[in-house]
């Protein structure tokens, strides 16, 4: 007899569990297309240089110790952050409107952002694109949300936003409903809306009402250019909007296990600010008391030292030029080979991801008979291509969609 009999075994998280299954693969050809996480032309992990040689001087920095962060975190970092991602003249800086909450990577700022919504706002209906990274559902219920909705994202005949739907799913989401929105890049469709539709979506969430989330984990990754992929954000501050900004650090500065992340909150009133720091002190000290200092130590130096900062903006160039070729390159070659199905949204998709409109059953034969890894959905992380192994993955899904039909 135990106080834990009859607990049942949850089904594993599939972006880690089909990354084990690739490490365990003991095949001679096999590829990872699986968690999102950059990898070289040589198939690995990238240290950013930059980030290298920070994290070398802040070793060396004698006057640096191990003693606590303040509860909300590290205060240059914070101030960093909330810059990146709103712009340094944004008028939600210049109003005092705006500040950062250092948290756990965008995990970890989703989480407290959704349980200060929840607990102290009693806010507890929230919105999700359909389809959304996997991890969204669950931390929004664990932080207390009572419904987790699916708004419209994409059109999966067309492999476009659905737009029309999406903006008819927020008419009629009741009042201060939480829409999670995605900054850029979007997880896992690699589609964003235009600019345009960026500002119908703006206004509908005005209008009726609702509550803005974005959540930005590629600023930078997706174009290159971390004002670009900001575009999103800073319109809806520009049109009066108060939101959170849930920002990870994981895959600009390459800091995946450092949890590195940021929560920027913009308010139309400073007045509020006291009372939200104050409540927000209390999630954070009863989930993790204080973060730690090392990664943030890293992006407050990188983001306020010039030198450093341009280093880092080669450094995001060379990802995203590099996934933007192997997207080309698998492209070119599905077209070479006349693989049936239309593919040209693997190059009109930005950022890691491709949502190639594979079905379940071909992704399972994908991986049995060619080991080529991704998720059940279709989602395929393009960085696990490079020039060595584009044409094997581009003949195993001309094989896979000839062996096991569907309609795409
Ligand atoms: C992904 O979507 O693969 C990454 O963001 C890793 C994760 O935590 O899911």
């Amino acid at each position: 007899m135990s106080f834990f009999d009859g607990i049942p075994v949850a089904p594993p998280i599939e972006v880690f569990h089909k990354n084990a299954l690739y490490l365990n693969e003991t095949a001679p050809v096999k590829v990872n297309l699986t968690i999102g996480a950059y990898r070289t032309e040589e198939g690995q992990p990238w240290v950013l240089p930059v980030v290298h040689e920070t994290e070398v001087e802040i070793a060396n920095d004698t006057t640096l110790n191990h003693e606590y962060l303040p509860v909300l975190g590290h205060e240059g970092f914070r101030k960093a952050a909330t810059e990146l991602v709103l712009g340094e003249n944004s008028p939600a800086i210049k109003e005092g409107r705006s500040f950062g909450v250092q948290c756990l990577s965008g995990t970890g700022a989703l989480r407290a952002g959704a349980e200060f919504l929840a607990s102290v706002c009693n806010m507890k209906t929230a919105y999700v694109s359909n389809p959304t990274w996997g991890n969204h559902k669950l931390v929004f219920k664990k932080a207390g949300f009572t419904a987790v909705n699916d708004y419209t994202f994409w059109d999966y005949d067309n492999k476009r936003v659905h737009i029309e739907k999406l903006l008819a799913d927020l008419e009629a989401a009741p009042e201060k409903s939480v829409i999670i929105l995605h900054g850029c890049a979007h997880n896992p469709t690699g589609m964003d809306p235009t600019q345009d539709q960026w500002k119908s979506i703006c206004e509908v969430i005005k209008r009726k009402n609702l509550f803005t989330f974005f959540d930005i984990a590629y600023q930078g990754f997706a174009s290159g250019n971390p004002d670009a992929d900001a575009w999103a954000i800073r319109y809806f501050v520009d049109q009066g909007m108060e939101m959170v900004v849930s920002q990870s650090f994981a895959k600009n500065f390459g800091l995946y296990n450092e949890r590195v992340g940021n929560l920027t909150v913009v308010v139309n009133n400073p007045a509020v600010i006291a009372g939200f720091q104050s409540q927000m002190s209390l999630v954070i000290r009863a989930n993790w008391s204080n973060p730690p200092a090392h990664g943030a130590r890293i992006v407050h130096k990188v983001l306020t030292t010039p030198a450093r900062r341009e280093q880092w903006n080669q450094a995001i160039q060379s990802m995203s030029s590099r996934i933007k070729e192997m997207r080309a390159a698998l492209l070119n070659k599905l077209t070479e080979l006349q693989t049936p199905g239309t593919w040209g949204h693997i190059t009109q998709q930005i950022g890691m991801f491709s949502y190639t409109g594979l079905t379940a059953a071909q992704v399972d034969h994908l991986i049995a008979e060619h080991k080529v890894f991704l998720l059940s959905d279709g989602r395929i992380n393009i960085c696990g291509l490079n020039t060595k192994n584009v044409d094997y993955v581009a003949k195993a899904i001309d094989e896979t969609v000839r062996a096991v039909k569907s309609n795409i």
